[in-house]
């Protein structure tokens, strides 16, 4: 298939290309390198032997936008060009909200106008805002706590409104757990500018004496060490439920966590880190960062059974494709 990646230079957009290109679909990455680097185009180029054809451009323009229309006929669209970190949306709503749902509209509208009929959505589980865990598709969405997973939750339901309008678009909105780790060959993987939000870009640049030591943001949270849990998903598992996901549409909106099912403390984090890669990982026990729920990882039963994927990769081999990415 004809596949327009939006943010296909990202972290988890990079991935998904290679699967995609290994699985023989054209892809189409369109993305505005405001949280990328160009040479990501190379490193899949490096790996899938293939140059996929590249524009810079602002998926919230849409003059931008339906030049690509009118350029390619897509077969369908997986749709990650976004803002995510959680704290900046905290701060710049503004900037999230148009950011995050105009790109979603205008790309819907493109779908609309130019017939192309599947829309991959790259949502988030923290749209279930704090549920129980196990997590479930069905369960009712509560609200959340930043404006990052309203943004999140808003673009679903603007999804949904949209295939209900037009029944052929159909949709899929792949809800992510904790996405971590890199590619096996060490040339793609988790890049974020300026220092790391989320825990493993922050434990590798420990590892490596890039940063002093990790903060644990708190100890005292009814979980089996005190620390936080997280579903921990290896990033190509990820790639590869994006590339089941999109080759199944064919109607309605599918909802499917994309989670390992299984839970994993900071601590547990930590250990597994020092453990695969032999290295040295200080840290101090502080106070809870504002936010956190004590404990949140996936119901995964539906992705597996109706889109025939299977996690594949565990704890400990993302422990060691994160380290082999951060040293090289
Ligand atoms: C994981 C655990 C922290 C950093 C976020 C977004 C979510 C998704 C993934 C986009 C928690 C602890 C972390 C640190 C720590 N992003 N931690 N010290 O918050 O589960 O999820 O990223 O879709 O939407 O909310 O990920 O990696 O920030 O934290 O102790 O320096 O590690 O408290 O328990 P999180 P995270």
């Amino acid at each position: 298939m004809n596949i327009l990646v939006t943010g296909g230079l990202g972290f988890i957009g990079s991935h998904t290309c290679v699967e995609l290109i290994d699985k023989n679909h054209r892809v189409i990455i369109a993305d505005n390198l405001s949280n990328s680097k160009i040479e990501t185009l190379d490193k899949i180029e490096k790996i899938t032997g293939v140059k996929a054809d590249f524009h810079k451009i602002d998926v919230t323009i849409d003059s931008q936008v339906e030049d690509l229309f009118k350029t390619y006929k897509f077969d369908g669209v997986i749709h990650f060009a976004g803002y995510k970190a959680v704290g900046e949306s905290v701060e710049k709503p503004l900037d999230y909200y148009y950011n995050n749902l105009v790109s979603t509209i205008k790309l819907s509208q493109m779908c609309f106008k130019y017939n192309v009929n599947k829309f991959v959505f790259s949502s988030s589980a923290t749209v279930y805002g704090d549920n129980e865990s196990p997590l479930k598709e069905d369960m009712e969405l509560l609200p959340r706590t930043n404006p990052y997973g309203e943004t999140k939750a808003m673009s679903e339901r603007i999804l949904k409104d949209a295939n209900k309008a037009n029944p052929y678009f159909a949709v899929s909105l792949l809800r992510y757990f904790n996405p971590i780790g890199a590619h096996k060959s060490g040339l793609l993987g988790e890049d974020p500018n300026g220092i790391p939000n989320n825990l493993l870009p922050y434990v590798s640049k420990v590892a490596k004496g890039d940063l002093e030591k990790l903060q644990v943001f708190g100890n005292d949270y009814d979980t089996l060490d005190g620390t936080g849990v997280r579903d921990y998903i290896h990033v190509v598992d990820l790639a590869e439920g994006h590339v089941a996901a999109i080759e199944s549409l064919d109607k309605g909106v599918n909802i499917y966590n994309l989670g390992t099912g299984k839970g994993t403390s900071v601590l547990q984090v930590i250990e597994s880190f020092v453990k695969v890669n032999r290295v040295d990982v200080p840290y101090e026990i502080v106070g809870r960062r504002p936010g956190d729920i004590a404990i949140c990882y996936a119901d995964n039963k539906k992705a597996e059974e109706e889109l025939g994927w299977k996690v594949k990769r565990n704890i400990e081999d993302m422990m060691r494709d994160s380290w082999r990415f951060e040293k090289s």
